[in-house]
């Protein structure tokens, strides 16, 4: 009997630690500051699978969240600061609770992070649902990243009517339209009638939003209202053995996706996986914009490649357009123009080919 008491203390006491270590380890006061050059370049959330903070992008730093994962985390979210970020910035939640980017060395404000909270911020934190906070001194969240999403949305996380994602490259755009419709379309080409993928919302009610919820459904409808479910994960469901995070992202391909990450508990080697659950399109020629002028799109491989229209070649200049952002092979093609051509008289000299098979015009 005694031993069993014992037990129960013991037990009690560490789930009182534990409770008392979550509530405080993840609230980051005023003053607390982060930089790339330093082992605190990021504040990390109580499960440690999602951070805030600088990641290496292009030949500096950018600000944003990332999902744990290997062999690299998934970016998240993006703060939105014009200027890239180099490894003497900081950010910092000033004394006087704004949450800013500073120029260590001229120790300057060059950017406001979380614009447009309601008050002060008297703390920050980073939340297990990948939700990136600022409190107010009661508590109560006065501004979140959920609230300003980038390419993806999370479980628990909604598109709301006049919200968008974009593309990390910034070439595609999924906008969630205030009434109620939702298109994909290339950013080129802001027009609904570009769009390439528009879901049937006709039952729907008019203040419609996109909901990706904490069991895995991403679903438009608006709360009490009609349902259309796009796409669910409900499989996942039940598996104790794993931490499950969902997560909907409008890929650089233009494609949005639904993905579920597992994370093994209690297994120091970390494991994740990471399947596509769904995706809005499956052939991606059917993409408007995939591919650039004069090049056109073709899926015999199964997935879309570009290629250019006989008698045009790439402009080799538009291959560095998305460097450092693999998986897009954007392509430009310019004609090849033979000297003789100009040369030779009036008039251009044209050539007659055979046509192309199977060709469907699309987008002009
Ligand atoms: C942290 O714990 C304290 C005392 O247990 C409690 O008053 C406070 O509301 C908790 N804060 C959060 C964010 O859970
Ligand atoms: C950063 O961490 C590494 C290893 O964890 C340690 O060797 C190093 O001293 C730390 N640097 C600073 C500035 O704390
Ligand atoms: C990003 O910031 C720029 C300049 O402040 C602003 O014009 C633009 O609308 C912002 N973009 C988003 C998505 O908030
Ligand atoms: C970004 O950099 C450009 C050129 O270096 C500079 O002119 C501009 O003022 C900077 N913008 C911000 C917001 O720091
Ligand atoms: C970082 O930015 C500051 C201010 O814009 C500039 O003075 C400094 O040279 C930059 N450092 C690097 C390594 O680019
Ligand atoms: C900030 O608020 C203003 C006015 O309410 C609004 O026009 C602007 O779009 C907001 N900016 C962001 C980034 O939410
Ligand atoms: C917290 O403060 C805000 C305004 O500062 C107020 O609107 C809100 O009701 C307060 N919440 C609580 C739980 O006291
Ligand atoms: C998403 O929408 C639902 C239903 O309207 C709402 O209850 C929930 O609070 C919203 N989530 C966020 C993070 O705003
Ligand atoms: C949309 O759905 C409604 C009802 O299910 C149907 O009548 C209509 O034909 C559909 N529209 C398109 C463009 O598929
Ligand atoms: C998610 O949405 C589905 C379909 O509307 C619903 O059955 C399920 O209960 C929701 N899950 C949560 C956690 O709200
Ligand atoms: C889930 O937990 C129950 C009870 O703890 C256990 O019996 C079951 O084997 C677990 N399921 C998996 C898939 O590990
Ligand atoms: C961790 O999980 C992976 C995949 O489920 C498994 O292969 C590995 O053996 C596990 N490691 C430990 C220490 O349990």
């Amino acid at each position: 009997m005694a031993l069993i008491t014992l037990f129960l203390l013991f037990a009690v006491l560490s789930l009182t630690e534990v409770g008392a270590q979550k509530n405080d380890s993840n609230i980051i006061a005023l003053g607390s500051s982060l930089s790339p050059k330093t082992n605190s370049s990021s504040w990390v959330s109580p499960s440690r699978l999602f951070s805030f903070g600088f990641y290496p992008h292009d030949n500096g730093f950018a600000v944003g969240i990332w999902l744990m994962g290997e062999p690299e985390g998934t970016i998240v979210w993006t703060a939105n600061i014009t200027n890239l970020s180099n490894s003497s910035d900081s950010v910092e939640l000033t004394k006087d609770g704004q949450l800013v980017l500073r120029n260590e060395k001229q120790m300057e404000v060059v950017a406001v992070i979380a614009k447009n909270a309601s008050e002060p911020a008297d703390s920050t934190s980073m939340l297990d649902s990948g939700n990136f906070v600022l409190y107010s001194k009661n508590r109560s969240v006065i501004w979140q990243s959920f609230d300003h999403p980038t390419d993806s949305i999370l479980g628990g996380q909604n598109l709301s009517q006049g919200q968008h994602l974009i593309s990390a490259n910034g070439d595609f755009i999924l906008n969630m339209q205030t009434d109620g419709k939702l298109f994909a379309y290339p950013v080129s080409h802001e027009r609904e009638n570009s769009a390439y993928w528009d879901p049937n919302t006709s039952q729907l009610d008019d203040d419609s939003q996109l909901t990706l919820n904490l069991t895995g459904f991403l679903c438009l409808g608006s709360y009490g209202g009609n349902i259309k479910v796009l796409a669910k994960s409900s499989n996942h469901l039940g598996r104790n053995t794993s931490l499950i995070i969902y997560r909907a992202t409008l890929d650089l391909d233009g494609i949005f996706r639904l993905y579920v990450h597992t994370f093994e508990k209690n297994n120091n080697t970390g494991f994740t996986s990471q399947i596509i659950v769904w995706q809005a399109i499956y052939d991606q020629c059917q993409v408007n914009g995939f591919c650039g002028m004069n090049s056109y799109c073709s899926d015999v491989s199964g997935k879309g490649e570009c290629k250019c229209y006989p008698g045009f070649r790439p402009i080799n200049g538009n291959k560095n357009k998305n460097k450092n952002k693999n998986k897009n092979i954007f392509l430009v093609c310019e004609q090849i123009i033979k000297n003789d051509c100009i040369t030779s008289g009036p008039g251009m000299l044209y050539s007659v080919r055979n046509p192309l098979q199977h060709m469907q015009w699309g987008l002009q």
